[in-house]
């Protein structure tokens, strides 16, 4: 998988990404295809659409404390996380869609699937969100640090904390659905998924903790930037 594909946005490098199959990540051996891809031309509804439903997306919605409804405030480890989405040409994208779900504080998801792993539920955490990029493409959550979870993938397995986030970009061929993880965490070189992601691209999924983000008095600030195609790009979290 090495030719990039040439795309509307630029060539896609697919060096920079995971493979479609890391027998270390157990589930890609079932789920990655056997067969080449066919590359199919790209028509105007790949290249200019859909777009973010902008009049659904509420400033509250970013606020993961509390945008549960409930009145009350989440648990956990207040953090703010923000930084800037770009291009390939490293020029800021305005007005892109951003949603993010994550683990409570326990490292448990607030989801009927979630069974393996007996973490405690926060009534006041949900564990999603939603925000749009401003002009200078800055976004912007404040949120719980997620908890590290097992996985079952091997014996003692464990996810660092993270954040999956997808990201509509300008159109579909700018998709990108991947995770966030926190400078320093001590899991991260255990963990398949991570080490999935080519050594070279690995570290543009790291989140630096930042002290002018933090806010006194409130919480820790992270900074990740997200880079949409090109050859800078932020790594899909596994297929892609
Ligand atoms: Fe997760």
């Amino acid at each position: 998988m090495t030719d990039p594909i040439v795309t509307h946005y630029g060539p896609k490098a697919y060096d920079d990404h995971p493979p479609f199959r890391y027998p270390d990540y157990k589930s890609t051996v079932k789920r990655s295809p056997e067969m080449d891809m066919v590359h199919i031309v790209q028509t105007l509804s790949e290249t200019s659409g859909p777009g973010p439903a902008w009049a659904e997306v509420a400033e509250e919605d970013a606020d993961l404390t509390t945008n549960a409804g409930t009145g009350g405030e989440a648990i956990g480890e207040r953090i703010i996380v923000t930084g800037r989405v770009l291009d390939e040409n490293g020029e800021p994208l305005p007005g892109t869609l951003l949603e993010i779900w994550q683990a409570n504080a326990c490292g448990g998801y607030s989801h009927w699937r979630e069974t393996a792993f007996p973490a405690p539920l926060d009534p006041n955490f949900l564990g999603v969100g939603q925000c749009i990029t401003d002009e200078e493409g800055v976004y912007r959550f404040t949120t719980i640090k997620p908890g590290p979870y097992p996985w079952g993938n091997h014996p003692n397995a464990w996810r660092p904390a993270h954040i999956h986030f997808s990201l509509m970009g300008p159109a579909w061929g700018s998709r990108l659905v991947t995770q966030l993880y926190f400078q320093g965490d001590p899991l991260l070189p255990l963990d398949p998924i991570y080490n999935g992601v080519p050594a070279h691209s690995r570290e543009r999924l790291i989140a630096a903790y930042d002290h002018d983000v933090t806010v006194e008095n409130w919480a820790l600030g992270w900074r990740w930037d997200i880079v949409l195609r090109g050859s800078a790009a932020t790594p899909f979290e596994e297929d892609h």
